[in-house]
């Protein structure tokens, strides 16, 4: 009985612990959230560019995982967004905020455009045939950086 109750409190503070961090993120770490995403994909895109430009042997098996890590990253970096997290050292202009459905539409454009990639990375062994899907994905990196990131 008393074990029981122990429990159930436990259950509870963990459940507080959790609501509360979720509901109270900081900015800083919104900001530091979301360039570590970028940068985990930024990281994998490298090399398939470099296949792409013949800088680095082409590697099938290796194109296909950075694709479907890529793929899996830009799923990630819209919750790092939030409302005020425009401080520090970001490069996330105040754009971003002021046109956020269109800003959602570019990022949707990346994970269609990347997931496309990932699936012909599967089964593809020729690069030729990944180049037009590979220039795709990096146009929709271009697009929004164009527009919403300050370089
Ligand atoms: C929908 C918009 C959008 C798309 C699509 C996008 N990015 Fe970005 N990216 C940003 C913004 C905004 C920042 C600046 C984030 C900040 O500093 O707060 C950024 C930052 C970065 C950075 C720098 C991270 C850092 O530590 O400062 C890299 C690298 C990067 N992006 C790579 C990529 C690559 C590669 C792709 C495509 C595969 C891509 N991005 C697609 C918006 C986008």
């Amino acid at each position: 009985m008393k074990r029981k109750t122990v429990l159930s409190c436990t259950a509870a503070a963990l459940f507080t612990v959790c609501v509360g961090a979720g509901a109270q993120i900081k900015p800083e770490d919104a900001v530091h959230y979301r360039q570590g995403v970028y940068t985990a994909m930024g990281w994998n895109f490298g090399p398939m560019a470099g296949m792409v430009k013949g800088e680095i042997p082409f590697d099938a098996k290796a194109f296909a995982l950075r694709a479907e890590r890529v793929a899996f990253l830009s799923t990630l970096p819209l919750e790092g967004f939030i409302p005020g997290s425009r401080v520090g050292k970001t490069d996330a202009k105040q754009e971003i905020w002021d046109n956020m459905d269109d800003f959602k539409s570019k990022l949707e454009t990346l994970q269609t455009e990347a997931a496309k990639l990932a699936e012909v990375a599967k089964t593809t062994t020729a690069l030729d045939a990944l180049k037009p899907q590979f220039g795709k994905v990096g146009q929709s990196c271009k697009d929004c950086h164009d527009e919403y990131k300050e370089d």
